[in-house]
């Protein structure tokens, strides 16, 4: 996050607009020790991802009688994309408004005011399909309303409040690798960069299968991460994972990072999977894709896959394979949209509002 982009001349409007990206887990979080302070179970570490985005802005005013909430979906033309988005716009559920209304809370009782807020948020990208809307959401409302509040915090404490709107919103805030420490306090559990985004030429190209709202929301099926019997394997793994993910990042080890991040993606949705109820994210198309890549990888194409909460495929490559996997995406049946992003600079401020 680019601090110098604060200003203060705005000395009797409250009101600040940020663009936030959403960002792409390589070791996953899933599990919660503290729900009310969405404190994880385990460290994770992500990149921001430079074409899915969320832009907000926020506004302080006693001309409102109270909090006004519009979340939008765009018919926005993805810059990368082989088509256009005709998503349009999307009834959110009142339960994400709620949630925005309650982080404003937060964010007014640390600022001690009262004022009501209006708050306009766009993506540009399909909303609860496993592209993480509510990383970018929860970060780039963060970032704009305690700009608009007039509060000055630290990165570090940006995370932490953006941490409890949503655990990976934390990591939509730093600048490009992003590494979130699990503790069991609220401010050890933040999120800062490892790298900056210019430090590897990578790629994460989402493969669009589907853009239905998910069955079952992030927090409600981590919810129920416990109740899998594989969960307390995983934990206990993470650490090494984590310092050897680290270690591949070091060294530029691209096949490295690949394995550990296809391992995690697994051995997460093997948790989602053995959980009670079961949350299934996958579809016939995911499937298709992860096989995909498993076979070209198998040819020498050094490729991988991960996924979110969601059926859609974030196939990761370096930038020099770019065109001939985006190549071999498109002739694959049931894919909707690609979306290609590199490791991008966290949330900032931007020129021009919403409304
Ligand atoms: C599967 O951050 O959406 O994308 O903290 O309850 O808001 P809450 O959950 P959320 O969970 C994201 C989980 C994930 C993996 C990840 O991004 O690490």
């Amino acid at each position: 996050m680019d601090a110098k982009s604060t200003d203060n001349d705005q000395r009797f409007v409250m009101k600040k607009t940020a663009r936030a990206p959403a960002n792409i887990a390589f070791i996953k979080y899933w599990g919660k020790q503290d729900e009310r302070l969405r404190l994880p179970l385990n460290p994770s570490i992500s990149i921001n991802l430079s074409d899915v985005h969320t832009v907000t802005t926020v506004e302080f005013s006693p001309d409102y009688p109270e909090d006004v909430v519009e979340i939008r979906m765009q018919n926005t033309t993805y810059k990368n994309s082989l088509q256009r988005n005709v998503v349009g716009e999307e009834t959110i559920r009142k339960s994400e408004q709620e949630r925005v209304v309650a982080h404003l809370n937060r964010i007014r009782k640390i600022a001690r005011m009262r004022l009501s807020a209006k708050v306009v948020s766009a993506n540009n990208f399909p909303s609860s399909s496993g592209v993480a809307s509510s990383a970018s959401g929860f970060a780039a409302l963060t970032v704009a309303a305690a700009a608009a509040a007039r509060l000055k915090l630290s990165e570090r404490e940006l995370t932490i409040l953006a941490r409890m709107g949503s655990g990976s919103a934390c990591r939509s805030i730093p600048d490009g690798f992003v590494m979130w420490e699990a503790a069991a306090t609220s401010e050890e559990s933040y999120a800062y960069s490892l790298f900056p985004e210019s430090y590897w030429d990578i790629r994460d190209i989402v493969v669009i299968v589907a853009r239905h709202m998910k069955e079952v929301p992030s927090t409600e099926g981590m919810r129920k991460a416990g109740s899998s019997p594989l969960l307390p394997g995983r934990i206990r793994g993470v650490t090494q994972k984590i310092g050897l993910l680290k270690r591949a990042l070091e060294k530029r080890d691209f096949p490295t990072l690949g394995r550990i991040i296809e391992e995690d993606s697994v051995s997460m949705h093997a948790v989602m999977v053995t959980q009670d109820p079961p949350v299934f994210y996958w579809n016939d198309a995911t499937i298709t894709v992860i096989r995909a890549v498993s076979a070209w990888r198998d040819n020498g194409l050094p490729v991988y896959a991960t996924l979110d909460a969601g059926p859609n495929v974030h196939v990761m490559c370096e930038g020099k394979d770019e065109e001939k996997v985006t190549q071999k995406i498109t002739d694959i049946l049931g894919v909707q949209q690609i979306i290609i992003n590199h490791p991008a600079k966290g949330a900032h401020f931007i020129d021009g509002h919403l409304f």
